[in-house]
């Protein structure tokens, strides 16, 4: 930081649970960015969330359920408290062009090279990966601060989104495996929908649902 003396940051980077990486180092990012008078975007996540009230919107207050999901929640507080220019950007399921993780266990689930299911209660509102890398930027050139919602148009399942995919690369759709989140021992939220309208008056990207950006080839 003190040597290229960014005008802005991105920080997309993550730890998972690992609280080092993913509380503490935004964090400290953070501190770095108001020191040498850099503005910074952070990338959050619907993961802060508990599922509790299924629509949440820039105004609603962390309650996560996860390792991951506090993580990411304590980086959001402890970025404000440091840096309130900063803008911290939640999202939801990222894909695009094939390489996501989510697009390549859709891949092995069907080859048969990975156990598992894709939940059909487990719902959430995808992005494309170039609307959000877009609107990271637009919102760094903007004189946003705070809180924004970054998430796709469209509400489904991780089946539903897993159809799609597959259909999209010309998959056996029948081969993808279903089932209930919550009669799994998966901790996490059921149902997480980011409100994303205030956000999105700010934006000249659209950022577009699933159902849109699905049907056209990776
Ligand atoms: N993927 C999703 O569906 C999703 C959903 C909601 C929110 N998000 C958020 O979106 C952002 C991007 O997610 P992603 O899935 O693209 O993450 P990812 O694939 O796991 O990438 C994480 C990045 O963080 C970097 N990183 C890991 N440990 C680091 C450390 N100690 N210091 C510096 N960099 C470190 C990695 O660098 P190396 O490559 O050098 O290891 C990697 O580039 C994250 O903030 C994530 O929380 C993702």
């Amino acid at each position: 930081m003190a040597e290229v003396r960014p005008h802005f940051v991105v920080n997309a980077s993550s730890g998972g649970a690992d609280w080092a990486v993913t509380a503490e180092g935004p964090v400290r990012l953070a501190t770095a960015a108001v020191k040498h008078g850099s503005r910074l975007v952070h990338v959050s996540s619907d993961a802060v969330f508990s599922g509790a009230r299924v629509h949440y919107d820039e105004t609603c207050f962390p309650d996560p359920v996860t390792p991951y999901g506090a993580a990411k929640a304590a980086a959001e507080t402890g970025i404000l408290a440091v840096h309130p220019e900063a803008v911290v950007a939640r999202t939801s399921l990222i894909i695009g062009y094939g390489l996501s993780k989510h697009e390549r266990a859709v891949r092995e689930l069907i080859a048969g090279t990975r156990d598992g299911a894709l939940f059909t209660d487990d719902i959430r509102c995808p992005v494309h990966v170039t609307d959000l890398a877009t609107a990271l930027l637009e919102l760094a050139s903007l004189d946003a601060v705070g809180i924004h919602h970054l998430a796709g148009a469209d509400t489904l399942s991780r089946h539903e989104l897993g159809v799609l995919i597959a259909k999209r690369d010309g998959l056996d759709v029948s081969r993808l495996p279903t089932g209930l989140r919550a009669h799994s021992t998966l901790p996490g939220a059921l149902d997480v929908r980011l409100d994303c309208q205030a956000t999105q008056r700010k934006l000249s990207t659209t950022l577009r649902g699933a159902r849109q950006f699905c049907t056209t080839p990776a």
